[in-house]
C-alpha cells in the first residue's frame, strides 16, 4: 500500500517506518523536517533510501489537508495526534483513505486502574491536559469511522523506549537516576518498587503498529500495546542496572511521601506508577499474531545508555540532591525510631 505516516522520525515511529517497510508498503514521511535521531547519535538510522519526505507542519491544517488530499495514500499511520483538533484534521485530511492507524496512549485510562487487567474498553479517566487531548482525538476518531466517514484502529502503547532522549524511573521522567545507579548511590522508590509495570521497545510496538495497516479485522478496534510479561518496577531498574554490573540500592518511601517532599521529580508517580498497570493483550494476540515482543531492558541497556551518555543525556548525580537529602531526612526518622543501620548504608 501507499503509506503516509504522519511523524516518521521520533521514538516510535522509528520503528514503525522500519516495519512499513519490512512489510513491502511505499512509505511517505510527513514532518516538519527538524528531528534527526541519528544526528543526535541516538540509535535510529537515517531515513531509509526509498521513503519519501514531505515536509510541513502538521497544525498548518490547510497545507497538511491539502497536501494529503492532493497525494491520496492508500493509508495513514498518524504518529502525533493529541488533540480533538488534530482527530478532526485528519478526518478532512484522509477522507477517502482506506485505514488510518491512529496512536493514542494507556494514559488515557488514567491513573488508578477502573479494573484489572486493564483493557481498551476501560472507562477513560485522563488525568492530565496530554491524556484528556488524546481521549478527544480518540473519540473525534470512533465517532468518524462510526459515520463510515473513515476506517480507524486505534493503539494505546504503554512506555515504549528506544530512541528517546532519556530514561524514565519510577518517580520521573529525569534521567540522573541512572548515573546515581552507575555510581552506587541509592535510589528511591515507592510501594518497594513491587509495582507491576509495562513497556516495549519501538521496534517492537512499531512492528506491531505496522502489520495492522490495511487489515481487515483491525478496523474499528483499540489495541492496548506492550509486551506481555508482568514485570516490577524492581525489575526495570535491576535490568537497565544490569549495563553497570552492580544490583541497585533501593530505599523504600511512601508514595505520598515523595510527591510532596519532590513535586518536580515524581511526576509519573503521582500520574501511573503508584498503581499495578496490569493490561489485556489478549485482542491484540488475536488480530496481529506478528507482535512478538523481543527486544528486553537488559538486552539494550547497554547500547541505550551509551548512546544517552554521548549525546550528553544523563545528567551527573550530582545535578539534583534532592534524592539525597529525602534520603537523609527518611534515615534520620530510622535512626530517631529504631537505632541502627542507616536504610541507604552501601553494602
Ligand atoms: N513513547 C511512549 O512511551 C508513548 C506512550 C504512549 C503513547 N505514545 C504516543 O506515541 C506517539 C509517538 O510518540 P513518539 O514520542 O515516539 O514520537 P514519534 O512519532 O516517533 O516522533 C515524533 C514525529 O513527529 C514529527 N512531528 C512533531 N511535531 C510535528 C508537527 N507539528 N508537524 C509534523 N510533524 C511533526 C517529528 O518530526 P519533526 O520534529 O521533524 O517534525 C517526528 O517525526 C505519540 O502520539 C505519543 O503520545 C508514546
Amino acid at each position: 500500500m501507499r503509506v503516509v505516516v504522519v511523524g516518521g522520525t521520533g521514538n516510535i515511529s522509528t520503528g514503525v517506518v522500519k516495519a512499513l517497510l519490512a512489510f513491502g508498503h511505499d512509505v511517505t514521511l510527513f514532518n516538519r523536517g527538524v528531528t534527526d535521531l541519528h544526528a543526535a547519535g541516538l540509535g535510529a538510522e537515517p531515513v531509509p533510501k526509498g521513503v519519501r519526505v514531505l515536509l510541513g507542519d502538521r497544525h498548518d491544517r490547510a497545507a497538511f489537508e491539502a497536501t494529503m488530499r492532493r497525494e491520496r495514500f492508500d493509508a495513514a499511520v498518524d504518529m502525533i495526534c493529541f488533540t480533538a483538533e488534530d482527530a478532526e484534521s485528519d478526518v478532512r485530511a484522509f477522507r477517502g483513505t482506506q485505514h488510518l492507524v491512529h496512536i493514542s496512549s494507556v494514559a488515557t485510562l488514567g491513573g488508578e486502574p477502573a479494573e484489572l487487567p486493564m483493557r481498551a474498553g476501560s472507562p477513560r479517566r485522563p488525568g492530565d491536559d496530554y491524556a484528556r487531548g488524546k481521549a478527544a482525538a480518540d473519540e473525534v476518531l470512533a465517532a468518524a469511522h462510526a459515520r463510515g466517514d473513515l476506517p480507524v484502529t486505534v493503539f494505546m502503547p504503554a512506555q515504549t523506549w528506544g530512541y528517546q532522549r532519556g530514561i524514565p524511573r519510577q518517580l520521573g521522567f529525569a534521567s540522573h537516576w541512572v548515573d546515581r545507579v552507575r555510581k552506587g548511590l541509592p535510589i528511591l522508590v515507592a510501594h518497594d518498587a513491587q509495582l507491576v509495570w509495562a513497556h516495549c521497545h519501538a521496534d517492537d510496538a512499531g512492528l506491531g503498529i505496522a502489520a495492522a495497516v490495511g487489515r481487515a479485522r483491525c478496523l474499528g478496534q483499540t489495541y492496548i500495546l506492550t509486551r506481555w510479561e508482568i514485570a516490577t518496577w524492581r525489575d526495570y531498574h535491576e535490568q537497565i542496572a544490569s549495563a553497570f554490573g552492580r544490583p541497585v540500592r533501593f530505599v523504600d518511601a511512601p508514595a505520598d511521601l515523595l510527591i510532596r517532599a519532590w513535586p518536580e521529580g515524581t511526576g509519573l508517580l503521582a500520574r501511573e506508577s503508584r498503581w499495578n498497570r496490569i493490561y489485556d493483550l489478549e485482542p491484540i494476540r488475536r488480530d496481529i499474531p506478528e507482535f512478538q515482543p523481543r527486544i528486553t531492558l537488559a538486552d539494550a541497556a547497554p547500547a541505550l545508555i551509551a548512546r544517552l551518555d554521548r549525546a550528553g543525556l544523563i545528567p551527573d548525580a550530582a545535578s539534583d540532591t534532592t534524592e539525597d537529602r529525602i534520603i537523609a531526612a527518611i534515615d534520620r526518622l530510622a535512626t530517631e525510631l529504631a537505632p541502627g543501620e542507616p536504610l541507604a548504608a552501601a553494602p
